[in-house]
């Protein structure tokens, strides 16, 4: 088979598996065990997201998904017409591509720059030796629910993307 699709679907659901899991893994059992973690918290939160670069190879995988994903879209039309993407199957597939790119998107103007903002604050607080002052708290506080909330937020698109990928081959049999 010369179709190249088959390797961008190679590439495009393995990369889309680890992302959305990921993702679903972070906001529902990570994040609820950082915030009933007290005091452990921000340092539990300091090793996931600094030394072990977890968000970078989201982010990255994220990015490798989303990519192909509209390459896949541009072959289909190529191969199926632009009538395809009026068919069961491309709404089905569109509606996840636009909901995973909206995922992608708040994660990179949104949770990116959260996750930088904290890693900075925290490492001044660290270089200064002492427990962070109320004032830093409370920035630190804030901060973390931004993130908390993006995350919530991307791992429901992320599962409903997951979803409608899944259907796509067999949506016209809804009609
Ligand atoms: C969120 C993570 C994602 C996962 C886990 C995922 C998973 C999958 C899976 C399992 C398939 C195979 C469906 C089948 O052959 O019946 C697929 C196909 C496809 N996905 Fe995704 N996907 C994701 C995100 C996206 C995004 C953001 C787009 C952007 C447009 C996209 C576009 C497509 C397209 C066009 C196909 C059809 C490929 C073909 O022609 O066979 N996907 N995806």
């Amino acid at each position: 088979m010369n179709d190249y699709s088959f390797y961008l679907r190679l590439i495009h659901i393995p990369f889309g598996v680890f992302w959305a899991g990921g993702a679903m893994i972070l906001a529902w059992y990570i994040i609820p065990a950082v915030k009933n973690s007290g005091p452990d918290g921000p340092r539990m939160m300091a090793a996931i997201t600094g030394t072990n670069k977890f968000p970078v190879v989201l982010t990255i995988s994220a990015t490798i998904t989303v990519v192909v994903g509209w390459i896949l879209i541009y072959h289909n039309i190529e191969v199926f017409g632009k009538s395809w993407m009026g068919s069961p199957m491309g709404i089905s597939l569109s509606t996840g591509g636009v909901l995973g790119t909206i995922a992608l998107l708040i994660g990179l103007t949104v949770s990116k720059p959260t996750v930088t903002k904290i890693q900075k604050i925290s490492a001044m607080i660290a270089e200064t030796g002492n427990p962070p002052n109320d004032e830093q708290k409370l920035i630190l506080g804030r901060l973390q629910n931004r993130l908390f909330v993006a995350a919530r937020f991307i791992a429901i698109l992320l599962a409903v993307t997951v979803i409608l990928m899944a259907v796509a081959r067999n949506a016209h049999m809804t009609h």
